[in-house]
Parts: structure tokens; C-alpha cells; sequence
């Protein structure tokens, strides 16, 4: 079915000025960008933003990578939008990320990973209401 999911390039991407390119890719395996914003996180937003993983031990490296610079957040929208972003995303470690993802061509390391995609239809429904009120999501 179709299916929104709230994507992320993460400042590493955006400094290597490889946004055109991700969105791209996205594009070509028939997703489209229903919304899109260029901002800089606060160290807040980035806690809230991943409030799930707050106990876990790579937290404060991920509030510190996700705010060292801007980022550009999208929501995309299309068949199996969910699943289809996290294939083109490969493996959270690039070194684990599949030949041909985005991760694996763009990627550094497992905090320095270039993009963030919702891993389910919850969270994604969460994570757009995060970035985008309905007013600014334009799915025709
Ligand atoms: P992301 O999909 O944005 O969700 C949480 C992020 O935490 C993840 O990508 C990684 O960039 C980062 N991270 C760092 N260490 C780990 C780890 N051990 N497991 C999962 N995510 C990690």
C-alpha cells in the first residue's frame, strides 16, 4: 500500500554535498518527496527527536553528530515507502550496508551514516508530526 516515511540527511551527506544525489535515488526507485525542509537541529530537538535511544550508550555521540551541522529532512511517500527507503538506505553500519546503498556509497561510519529512514509505520506517522504539520505535506 502506500505509504509515507520521514527521511533525514544527516550533516555528514549534506557536507559532502551529496543531497541531489540521495534524493535521486529515492526518486528513481519511485518514491517522492512530499516535503522537505533544510534546518539545523538544536541539541533538543536531536534528544526529542531520538528519545527512544536515550539510555543507550552511543546517545550523546548522536546528539553531537546530528547537531554539528544542518540537515535536510523529507518526508517521501510512495508504495512500500517504508521498506523501500530502509533497502535503499542498506545496513545502519556503512561497513555492513550493502554494495549500491546509500550508506555503503556515502557513509563513513556508524554514527557519521548519512541518512535516517523510519523503520515502521508508527514511528513514521511520529516522525513526520515531529518535522511537518499536514498543511506543509503536499501528496497529490
Ligand atoms: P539512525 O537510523 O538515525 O538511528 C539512530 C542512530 O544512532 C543510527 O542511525 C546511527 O547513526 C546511530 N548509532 C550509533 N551507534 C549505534 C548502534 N550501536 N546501534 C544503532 N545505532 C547507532
Amino acid at each position: 500500500s502506500v505509504q509515507r516515511t520521514l527521511s533525514i540527511i544527516k550533516p555528514d551527506a549534506v557536507a559532502k554535498n551529496v543531497i541531489g544525489q540521495i534524493l535521486a535515488r529515492f526518486e528513481q526507485a519511485g518514491l517522492k518527496v512530499i516535503a522537505a525542509r533544510m534546518m539545523q537541529l538544536s541539541r533538543e530537538d536531536a534528544g526529542r527527536f531520538y528519545a527512544v535511544h536515550k539510555e543507550r550508550p552511543f546517545f550523546k555521540d548522536l546528539v553531537d553528530f546530528m547537531v554539528s551541522g544542518p540537515v535536510m529532512v523529507q518526508v517521501l511517500e510512495g508504495e512500500n515507502a517504508i521498506q523501500k527507503n530502509r533497502d535503499l538506505m542498506g545496513a545502519t553500519d556503512p561497513k555492513k550496508a550493502d554494495k549500491g546503498t546509500i550508506r555503503a556509497d556515502f557513509a563513513e561510519s556508524i554514527d557519521a551514516n548519512a541518512v535516517h529512514g523510519s523503520d515502521a509505520p508508527e514511528t513514521a506517522a511520529t516522525e513526520i508530526a515531529f518535522f511537518f504539520p499536514e498543511m506543509n505535506i503536499h501528496s497529490r
